[in-house]
């Protein structure tokens, strides 16, 4: 897979290209790339965003300066982009990121993240240039890198290669193997730690049984999160 992001800071990016799974892919063939919106401004002094029409507060980044980062990095009219690349712009306003989006995304052979910093994008940035809008919560953070961070984070881990066990992805929380539940409870050694016991079931080496003590758990949780 070829991630590309579009920032105001790509240097926020080198922290998470280190991160162990992240390298991972990295190593295994898989690209993350960044495009710096200021590189590519054609206004004076770095410009990328101007104050919104109609009033109101912040600012709000620029279509032509979006239009002439995607032109300079792809050598394509970014309009026409749309049909060779998934196309995301990150705004509180998208579609809510979950498991499903995430294995969906990780179908991709390529994509493109836009992060708005500010205010946010000129709406018309999200309307001619991006496949979709995606949100990570409903909540409003100061830019989209970290919501960019995440999107690429649950992403890159659902790749061959990236996890080191090649089932951890499998049934792990909100998966399909779980009936789109959460995970269940894990434990590990001690088997008893202050009077604490891990359940007798986990150490009893009954496969089936420990599978249906898991889905169980699983099940109540997702009932408990409804509530
Ligand atoms: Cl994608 N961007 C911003 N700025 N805030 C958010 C978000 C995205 N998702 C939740 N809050």
């Amino acid at each position: 897979m070829r991630l590309d992001v579009v920032t105001l800071f790509p240097d926020w990016f080198d922290w998470f290209r280190a991160q162990r799974h992240v390298a991972n892919a990295l190593a295994g063939g898989h690209q993350l790339r960044t495009l710096d919106l200021r590189e590519h401004t054609p206004l004076s002094g770095g410009q990328v965003d101007d104050t919104p029409f109609g009033g109101g507060a912040g600012m709000v980044l620029r279509v032509d300066v979006m239009d002439a980062a995607l032109r300079a990095f792809y050598d394509a009219d970014p309009v026409d982009l749309r049909a060779q690349r998934r196309v995301i712009a990150l705004t509180p306003g998208g579609r809510l990121l979950d498991d499903r989006l995430v294995d969906e995304l990780a179908q991709e052979p390529d994509i493109t993240l836009l992060c708005g910093r500010y205010e946010g994008f000129d709406e018309r940035i999200v309307e001619h240039f991006a496949t979709d809008a995606i949100s990570i919560g409903e909540y409003v953070l100061a830019g989209g890198e970290l919501a960019a961070m995440v999107v690429c984070d649950a992403v890159m881990r659902k790749l061959p290669g990236a996890l080191g066990h090649s089932d951890s992805a499998l049934e792990e929380s909100f998966s399909a193997a779980l009936g789109g539940y959460p995970e269940y409870p894990q434990y590990t050694r001690p088997a008893e730690y202050r009077g604490w016991k891990v359940p007798d079931v986990l150490l009893s080496g009954h496969h089936e049984e420990i599978r249906s003590w898991r889905l169980q758990r699983s099940r109540e949780r997702g009932a408990a999160d409804d509530d």
